[in-house]
This record gives structure tokens, C-alpha cells and sequence, in this order.
């Protein structure tokens, strides 16, 4: 299976700022590590896509996971950094590697502990 990893683009840097100092959204730059540690790992069972605002924006920077038949996962509270990115392709890769989209949390990446907002149903 390969699971979606669709990244908001347009996440805050910080809580501060909106950018960085090179005038990159958090969002961007969190995509942009995700899509190079995917690249890095030829991990042709993850897709990343991008959208413009998932509507969580508080809980910058915010990602959603999502593969057939399973449930969903909007995790957030990341920092546009390579630790965060290398974990939520790590998780993305142990969920879409799960027949029900169910991940052992003793299996869970320790960068994605605290932040998932939500599990939704499978569509
Ligand atoms: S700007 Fe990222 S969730 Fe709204």
C-alpha cells in the first residue's frame, strides 16, 4: 500500500513568525524535508503532496496521513526540521506497511509522540 503524506505548505514558521529568515512558511520547509527524506530512502510506499491549509492552523505545522480503507491521522505541533520529517516518514511508511492503518505505539517514532490531533475514519 502506499500511504498519502500531504503536508501543509503554508504552516507557520513559529509561534512568532510566519517565516524564516529566507521567507520560507514552516509548512514549506517541513515539506521540503519530508520530500528529501523520502528521496533519501526511496520510499515508494509513502506519496507526499502538498495543500494549502489543512485547517490546523494552531497546531502549526500540521501534516495528514491517509491510505485506503484505513483511518486517517492529522498530526501537528511539528518543527519544519529534518528529526520531524525523518519520523513522520517513518510513521508513514509503518501505517501504510499496517493492513488496518493501526501502528503499535510501542513501534511509534519517538518525534511523533504528542502529536497527533486527531484520528478520523477511514472515508
Ligand atoms: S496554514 Fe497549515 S493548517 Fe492552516
Amino acid at each position: 500500500m502506499t500511504a498519502r503524506l500531504v503536508v501543509c505548505s503554508t504552516c507557520r514558521f513559529s509561534t512568532e513568525e510566519p517565516t524564516d529568515a529566507a521567507g520560507l512558511s514552516g509548512g514549506r520547509r517541513l515539506l521540503d524535508a519530508v520530500s528529501a527524506v523520502v528521496e533519501a530512502e526511496g520510499a515508494d510506499d509513502v506519496r507526499v503532496e502538498e495543500q494549502v491549509c489543512l485547517w490546523a492552523c494552531s497546531s502549526h505545522c500540521a501534516v495528514y496521513l491517509t491510505d485506503a480503507g484505513k483511518p486517517a491521522y492529522l498530526p501537528g505541533r511539528f518543527d519544519p526540521t529534518v528529526d520531524s520529517a525523518q519520523a513522520l516518514v517513518a510513521f508513514a511508511r509503518l501505517y501504510a506497511a499496517s493492513p488496518d492503518g493501526a501502528v503499535a505505539y510501542r513501534n511509534w517514532p519517538e518525534g511523533m509522540k504528542g502529536h497527533f490531533i486527531a484520528r478520523l475514519p477511514a472515508p
